[in-house]
């Protein structure tokens, strides 16, 4: 058996590492067969991507007449990739076969002429270059693609795009958005699931009554995994992996990472790989020092690009101070003027270090939370992880 089988973190998650979400993936399910577009939103690595994923995979077993496509827009940086990426896809998603592909291409992109280059495997990969000028003038014709090809063959598009925020920051991102708005809204074959890791740009996109992808379709903002759904699944992977862990000692994990599911899996991990047979407290203990010292690197940079006042906010918040517009928080903890408290807590949002719940402001990361208390106030993180959770 291999040792780092029993749990995965970092990349997108599926079948034995994936587990709840059984009523976001009926929703999610419900809405791709009903047609309803869906915007998912969330903390990062709260588990968007592999939601989607997941739904994909059961949406392809149970619906043959849909066409999934997958986008990821995350290396993507101009109109023209994003444009031959879609039209490249959605074709490749319509039929599983070249010469389909290919008359395809001819049939429905008559205007924009794009040029076929066939793949290493040319049953399996094609790339379709257009020219700038001409798709600049009509990006139409490639936007409607979808909805063209379903209408005309009688299938329908499930069009999934991962990183979607990125789009508005391309060059003309802002006629972008308006113009794949104007289009997809008449789509009637093609369903849109739209989300991406930067939230405070994604709640800029579909949560600003100013902008045009404002009320696109259902949003879903996704939450935490509960605690008593991550212990039973990190009993089931120790189970199947040969080791032992007692409900009372995986609660420990969750727990201490505020139900986030990438650190969950990550604290899982380390501990399954600190314990020869059982994992007992002392190894949860040990994993933990070895979530936060493999991230190290990562926190000491976030904590180096901030500015005096915006540590010391991230500070004030950390010692439980609830009102940090209060004079005496503010030269307590050196926040500077009243202006420069409400701009950092703009940008810690933004950054995605800091939420805002009805209690407060809260730390997002439970992991740099531990190191932050460590590193300034020297608080141990068995001190900090004995307070009552604050996140969950
Ligand atoms: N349903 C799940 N079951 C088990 N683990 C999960 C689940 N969802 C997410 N995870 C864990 O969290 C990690 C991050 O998940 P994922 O990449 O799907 O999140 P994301 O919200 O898309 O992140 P980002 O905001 O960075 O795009 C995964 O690598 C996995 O370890
Ligand atoms: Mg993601």
């Amino acid at each position: 058996m291999k040792k780092s089988s029993a749990f995965k973190y970092g990349t997108v998650v599926s079948s034995r590492y994936f587990t709840n979400r059984e009523t976001e993936s009926k929703h999610l399910i419900t809405n791709f067969k009903n047609g309803i577009h869906t915007i998912i939103i969330s903390p990062r690595r709260w588990g968007k991507s592999s939601l989607v994923e997941k739904v994909l995979e059961d949406l392809g077993k149970q619906e043959k007449n849909a066409k999934i496509v997958r986008l990821d827009l995350f290396s993507v940086k101009d109109e023209l990739e994003f444009l031959e990426m879609f039209a490249k896809e959605v074709i490749k998603a319509s039929s599983s076969k070249l010469d389909h592909w290919i008359a395809y291409t001819k049939e429905f992109l008559q205007s924009v002429v794009p040029s076929i280059n066939l793949g290493v495997d040319p049953n399996n990969d094609f790339t379709l270059s257009f020219h700038l000028p001409e798709i600049e003038k009509k990006p139409d014709e490639i936007l409607n693609l979808p909805e063209v090809i379903a209408q005309k063959k009688n299938i329908r598009f499930v069009i999934c795009i991962d990183e979607f925020q990125n789009l508005a920051e391309f060059e003309n991102g802002a006629y972008l958005e308006k113009k794949l708005r104007a289009l997809w809204q008449h789509h009637k074959k093609a369903t849109y699931c739209l989300y991406g890791s930067k939230r405070h740009m994604m709640n800029e996109i579909f949560n600003n009554s100013s902008k045009p992808f404002y009320r696109f379709g259902d949003l879903i903002p996704l939450g935490k995994i509960k605690t008593e759904d991550w212990v039973k699944y990190i009993l089931e992977r120790y189970k199947a992996t040969g080791k032992f862990i007692s409900p009372d000692v995986a609660v420990l994990i969750p727990k201490w990472m505020s139900n986030h599911s990438w650190y969950v899996q990550q604290l899982a991990n380390f501990t399954w790989q600190q314990s020869p047979e059982r994992s007992e407290y002392h190894h949860v203990y040990a994993a933990l020092e070895d979530v936060i010292n493999s991230n190290l690197p990562f926190f000491q940079k976030v904590a180096e690009d901030l500015s005096s006042t915006q540590l010391n906010l991230l500070k004030a918040i950390a010692a439980g101070e609830k009102s940090l517009n209060s004079k005496d928080t503010m030269s307590k903890y050196n926040l500077g003027t009243g202006a420069s408290v409400t701009k950092n807590k703009k940008l810690l949002m933004e950054k995605d270090l800091i939420d805002q719940t009805p209690e407060g402001f809260e730390f997002l990361d439970p992991a740099f939370r531990l190191w932050f208390q460590k590193q300034y106030f020297n608080r141990s993180y068995e001190s900090v992880i004995s307070l009552p959770s604050e996140n969950n």
